[in-house]
């Protein structure tokens, strides 16, 4: 029996077949809880509460543990389901932010500890990045981190849905941040647009996902989890181009990142 930080259910080994069917089993369950009672919705208090916790997981004896610790665990790659080293599939999405052509100020909005801009700086020295973060143990963490490593990065602590203390750059990116803004995620996107020609996601868009028991077993995940849903149909009402691509890969196999490109 394996146990995975992903669901709260032991797997009866690392095969692809035994992690899809526990984790639909166990969402199936979880969405007709969610609607015999309801669920609570997420909200910016409790965002800034867990992830003000969840800074205290990261190993910050180098640069290489910082971006990713050394553990195995399922992940999602080349649309398989796998169990390894999540090395195999974090380096793998860091070096898909490189497709957003970094040059000029490139600000992330919600960088979370700060690992995808240390990951950038160290690739493109000579670009400006600068973090937006709601969470202050997240920011205090970056910046602590930014002078450990050497690595000349902004960190400022806003909530992305409201006032930027920050107008103009050339590149803007979200990172898994959407995600956490089912309802207010227009307002963040009005704000990407409203200070960068470019702008560039990575998050989880179920309705890109494909329609097998995996894809079912996301979707059913997002409603029970209140993540995400609407980013497509929102980016069509607004008549605003765009092009994306699914990465076929995840941290989380049950959370793939599709990488999606305004024009
Ligand atoms: C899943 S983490 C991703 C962090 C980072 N982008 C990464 O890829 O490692 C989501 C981050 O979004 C931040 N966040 C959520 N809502 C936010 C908001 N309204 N304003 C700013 N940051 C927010 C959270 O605090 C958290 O750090």
């Amino acid at each position: 029996m394996i146990k995975t930080g992903l669901i709260k259910k032991k797997i009866p080994s690392t095969s692809e077949r035994d992690f899809v069917h526990t984790a639909f089993w166990y969402f199936l369950e979880s969405y007709i809880k969610m609607w015999l009672f309801g669920r609570s919705k997420r909200t910016t208090s409790f965002i800034k509460m867990s992830y003000d916790k969840d800074m205290k997981k990261f190993d910050k004896a180098s640069l290489e543990k910082y971006l990713c610790k050394d553990s195995d665990d399922f992940y999602l790659l080349n649309d398989k389901v796998e169990y390894g080293s999540l090395k195999n599939v974090v380096f793998y999405l860091y070096k898909q932010l490189e497709r957003i052509n970094p040059r000029g100020t490139v600000v992330e909005f919600g960088s979370g500890s700060g690992r995808n801009l240390f990951y950038l700086k160290s690739k493109y020295p000579d670009v400006k990045f600068i973090g937006l973060e709601i969470s202050p143990a997240s920011v205090k963490q970056s910046k602590e981190m930014a002078r450990k490593f050497g690595l000349d990065v902004e960190f400022y602590e806003c909530d992305i849905t409201k006032e930027l203390p920050i107008e103009k750059a050339d590149i803007a990116f979200t990172s898994h941040v959407l995600e956490q803004l089912p309802r207010t995620f227009p307002k963040a996107l009005e704000n990407m647009r409203g200070i960068a020609k470019d702008v560039h996601l990575f998050e989880p868009i179920c309705e890109l996902y494909p329609k097998n028991m995996l894809g079912i077993t996301e979707r059913m995940r997002i409603r029970v989890l209140d993540i995400l849903h609407g980013l497509t149909p929102y980016l069509k009402e607004k008549n605003y181009p765009y092009s994306y691509q699914r990465l076929k890969a995840g941290r989380n196999p049950l959370n793939e990142t599709v990488y999606v490109e305004l024009h």
